[in-house]
């Protein structure tokens, strides 16, 4: 069985999980109650309900109880079950048809170093987090979420006329409604069961195991179209399925100038498996007369910058770096180093000194001023625009929620979840499993304007593809393989950056 999570240790049941909880906590300056405990080792990962209750907290408490653990498991469950979205409003405009424009990479190189920076965060939530955690931010969040992406489906041509749950429910004929994902099983038959609400009703419907839909990847708080008929029992047969996804494949609307980004994460900067030699190598390229490297006019960095502390049990055992502040100084210095035409975009990752909840604003000011004035710093995730080409910069936790949920993913193919990404047009739709979501006023893991450059990290894999028009990138590690990846015989695939073309979206991998 695959691990649910790569980039934890061996998570044993009994005395040692135990023991490893209490360090845990411990280390954050708190203690468990022994109930919590209790609850928590009876649960298939004890680290998730704990993990959640941490991230929903700015505070801490001197003691944490298992009314604190539970509290923080049923919130946002229970807002989801409540939530009653509002209307949705206009539709949104349909994409531009395809139009390639392919080029040789090798084609036409410049000089970055000709090109001053232009950069834009277009969207983050650093200096925007309004939320507490409360039942009625859980309650605002998911109706954003619901309303958003429903707008985004009621413009799609099959679900002209889509009806609210509550009258679909008593219709006889052909039906379209939209709804929130509440619940996914399957059938003793094989076939599937979906769960739906809106703000009126929740209904279920049926994926026959002998349909086209039974390879549809369905995943909980998703929102989705269903066509179908209802049956004598009020059970909607579904015809088909419908997602927000990128109705149309567009152009990629590049640069005039053949000036490069290149997409790194995960350098786990600390780690004692951090791989000097290889980031030499890297920097040296960077500064050399190679033509790519000097049309290079980006970085962009899509976090686990640094390997952190307490990220996980027993960390300190795999540190060469175990204070933070020296963590990030140390990459700093190899920022520094980094010729003066690469200007760095850098976001945080689970490992980073931010606040786990999702979306994580930029790395805290005390951390920004340990870095020279080429690098500018953006949540996670941001919509940036760089010279014009908008970049979705994302570092990718849920692709563990994905690879648990999703029969068939898996840990080396991540542009396989990214692909599921936008046609969900959602950076994390599952709920409640390894990835913490705080609940702000407005859901900033929807894919809300369509990217030129999509690019993911975490999964220490290393990929490029296209969906429709936009360019997808997986950036690798600097990291090797750890203790527990090979128990588990996982090979990361490190040291290998991938590069676009910002004129053409042609993109190459460059392996060090
Ligand atoms: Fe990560």
């Amino acid at each position: 069985m695959f691990p649910t999570n790569v980039f934890y240790p061996t998570r044993p049941n009994g005395l040692r999980m135990r023991e490893e909880l209490l360090a845990f906590v411990g280390k954050r300056g708190t203690l468990l109650e022994p109930e919590a405990v209790e609850y928590l080792l009876a649960q298939q990962d004890p680290m998730v309900p704990l993990e959640r209750f941490l991230a929903s907290r700015q505070d801490l408490p001197l003691v944490v109880t298992l009314q604190d653990v539970l509290q923080a498991v049923d919130l946002a469950r229970k807002a989801a079950a409540h939530a009653r979205p509002t209307a949705p409003a206009t539709a949104v405009a349909a994409a531009a048809p395809m139009a390639l424009a392919p080029a040789s990479f090798h084609g036409h190189a410049e000089r970055a170093s000709d090109h001053s920076p232009d950069v834009k965060i277009l969207r983050d939530i650093t200096g925007r987090s309004t939320c507490e955690g409360t039942l009625e931010d859980f309650t605002r969040y998911f109706r954003h979420r619901f309303t958003t992406l429903s707008r985004m489906l009621r413009s799609r041509r099959e679900l002209g006329g889509a009806q609210e749950i509550a009258k679909a429910r008593r219709s006889t004929r052909e039906v379209r409604f939209i709804g929130m994902v509440a619940d996914v099983r399957n059938t003793k038959n094989g076939h599937r069961i979906l769960d739906l609400e809106d703000e009126t009703d929740r209904i279920s419907a049926l994926l026959l195991a002998d349909s086209p839909l039974a390879g549809e990847t369905v995943v909980s708080d998703e929102v989705l179209g269903i066509v179908g008929t209802v049956n004598d029992r009020g059970l909607v047969i579904a015809q088909s399925l419908v997602r927000p996804d990128i109705p149309v494949a567009r152009p990629f609307r590049g640069t005039s100038e053949h000036i490069r980004a290149a997409f790194v994460s995960d350098i786990h900067v600390g780690s004692n498996t951090f791989l000097d030699e290889k980031w030499a190598k890297l920097t040296a390229w960077m500064a050399s007369d190679d033509e790519v490297a000097r049309s290079l006019r980006y970085l962009v960095v899509s976090g686990d910058v640094v390997d952190g502390i307490g990220v996980y049990p027993r960390q300190d055992e795999d540190l060469a770096i175990d204070d933070i502040y020296g963590q990030y100084e140390d990459l700093a210095k190899k920022m520094a180093a980094l010729p003066d035409h690469v200007t760095v975009v850098m976001i945080p990752g689970n490992h980073d000194a931010v606040r786990p909840a999702e979306p994580q604003p930029a790395l805290p000011q005390p951390i920004q001023k340990l870095f020279d004035s080429n690098l500018i710093f953006a949540g996670n995730p941001s919509l940036v625009s760089l010279h014009g080409v908008k970049v979705l910069a994302y570092h990718g936790r849920s692709m563990d929620d994905f690879v648990s949920s999703i029969p068939g993913m898996n840990y080396h193919r991540p542009i396989d979840a990214m692909k599921e990404m936008l046609k969900m047009r959602h950076l994390a739709p599952i709920y409640g499993g390894k990835t913490p979501i705080a609940p702000e006023a407005e859901d900033h893991l929807i894919v809300e304007e369509v990217p030129d450059i999509f690019v993911t990290g975490h999964v220490h894999a290393v990929g490029v593809d296209a969906y429709r028009g936009v360019v997808l990138v997986n950036s690798s590690t600097w990291q090797a393989q750890t203790p527990y990846q090979k128990m588990r015989n996982i090979e990361p695939m490190a040291a290998r950056m991938p590069i676009v073309d910002l004129a053409t979206g042609q993109a190459v991998i460059k392996e060090f």
